[in-house]
């Protein structure tokens, strides 16, 4: 029991600084008296919600239909309580409206409306009372890479916040928009009209959101800066807004993935999460040690669950507690005892792990719901062992703002984004991981092994922000 292991080696420590963990009854506690529950075997390190659900009333009807959903039954004591636990936990939620909205997503996750009298799922889209009269608008984050092919059209990301006073919305009038200027280096305009972006939904003051900007490159190599602006359709471009980056405009730019293959077929989401399967396996083949893995957002069906009925311990982390108890579950189902799996409640951002202690990490369909992957992987790298593999699968790579899952799960909350590869390059180049052997399956779906790499720091190698003109 990978997870035991770790405690008894004092690997797995309190989050939040709370020094080292120790059993009790019913969970863990930490050197300052804080409680983390465990239930079914799951421990909840997340524990960051304090409410009485007492007075909620006993779910039975949706118990029975997630225990017939998922083959269980619902006569029997420890199951039914495994899934009520998991189920109230969905509405212990914590502030943050992206954790909350990841929370929440349990019930429609299952495909199961949620219980009757319950509180309605939280979309954590706020309203606010008006629409911006003045919009303001931040860019926080974005993958440009510092070098792109002439006369080529593709989404990019740009994450922006909403730093003035009203909503930012795209349907109402007039709409706001995302778009870009090109000039040369040397300020000559060469192409005021950039095509647009709209927001997927509604921004509320203070609210973060991944935008997707279709940019068309000049046809002309050079040594270009685009201009992202926000503009108010038919009313005004914001020129004191958004962000100016060096771009150098070249017949080819090669990217960061060498070893690239790509497959054709179309896409088929049991056939992807097969062969996502069967890739992890492959990196984490049989030897004499078992590997020690660290799975990432793994939610109720860790993707290195075959792994470890042959090569490998894996603690499975996921935000919320409910997946985590049912995963727990339908490990057990499939004869996958605690011994070599176990699951895990917290928050992958801030994970209470000593350096060095993974061997390898997975993250399947996971890394775009993080607003900082860059971020994130960077941290992860710290856990993992010089030697050791980060495997990443099932990524979507083919930006679509109109993909209807997107557009749903956004308009939940949930921080959807999607990458070009350009952009996983520049994210995974400046965690300090390098890739090995990349994947891309039906055009849409990218899988990778990656290495850390030589450099201790990370390489900055994006496109260079020379701020905005006229600020
Ligand atoms: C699209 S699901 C993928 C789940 C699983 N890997 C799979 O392929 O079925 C994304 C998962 O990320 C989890 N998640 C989101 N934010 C998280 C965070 N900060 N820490 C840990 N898990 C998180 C969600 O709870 C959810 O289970």
């Amino acid at each position: 029991m990978l997870l035991d292991r770790l405690l008894e080696e004092k690997s797995l420590r309190a989050p939040r600084g709370q020094g080292a963990l120790h059993r009790v009854d019913g969970g863990l506690a930490d050197e300052l008296g804080g409680f983390y529950r465990e239930q079914n075997g799951v421990v909840d390190l997340f524990n960051d919600y304090e409410r009485d659900l007492s007075h909620l009333p006993p779910p039975h009807d949706f118990v029975a239909a997630v225990a017939r959903q998922w083959g269980f039954d619902p006569g029997d004591d420890t199951q039914y309580a495994a899934i009520e636990g998991a189920i109230r936990a969905t509405l212990l939620v914590p502030e943050n409206s992206n954790l909350r909205a990841e929370v929440r997503e349990f019930a429609s996750r299952m495909k199961i409306p949620e219980p009757e009298g319950w509180p309605p799922t939280a979309t954590a889209v706020t309203k606010a009372e008006h629409v911006a009269a003045n919009p303001q608008i931040e860019v926080v984050r974005h993958y440009l890479p510092a070098a792109l092919p002439a006369c080529t059209r593709e989404f990019y990301s740009f994450r922006i916040r909403n730093v003035g006073l009203g909503e930012l919305s795209s349907t109402r009038t007039p709409p706001f928009r995302l778009s870009y200027h090109w000039t040369r280096a040397q300020g000559e305009l060469r192409i005021f009209e950039g095509e647009r972006a709209t927001l997927p939904r509604d921004l509320a003051p203070g609210d973060e959101m991944t935008v997707m900007v279709p940019i068309a490159t000049p046809a002309e190599p050079g040594e270009y800066v685009l201009q992202l602006r926000p503009l108010e359709e038919m009313l005004c471009w914001h020129e004191d807004q958004g962000g100016d980056y060096r771009v150098s405009i070249q017949p080819t730019v090669a990217h960061a993935f060498d070893d690239l293959s790509h497959d054709d077929a179309p896409f088929d989401i049991a056939e992807d999460i097969a062969a996502a399967e069967r890739l992890v396996a492959q990196a984490l083949p049989r030897r004499e040690r078992r590997w020690r893995v660290l799975e990432i957002a793994g939610g109720a069906f860790p993707v290195s669950l075959s792994a470890c009925a042959v090569a490998a311990d894996v603690v499975s982390v996921d935000i919320s507690f409910a997946l985590c108890q049912l995963g727990a579950l339908i490990a057990a189902r499939r004869g996958l005892g605690r011994d070599h799996l176990q699951f895990l409640a917290a928050d992958a951002c801030s994970l209470p792990f000593a350096p060095g202690t993974f061997d390898a990490l997975v993250i399947c369909a996971a890394l775009h719901h993080f607003p900082d992957p860059t971020a994130l992987l960077a941290c992860l790298r710290l856990l993992l062992a010089p030697d050791g593999v980060l495997v990443v699968v099932r990524e979507p790579c083919n930006p679509n703002p109109f993909d209807v899952d997107y557009l749903r799960d956004i308009g939940l909350g949930i921080n959807e984004q999607q990458w070009n590869l350009r952009e996983y390059g520049r994210i995974f180049t400046e965690a300090g991981f390098r890739p090995e052997r990349t994947l891309v399956r039906s055009r849409c779906s990218l899988s990778t092994w990656l290495r850390p790499a030589q450099a201790p720091h990370p390489e900055r190698c994006g496109a260079e922000s020379v701020g905005v003109a006229g600020r």
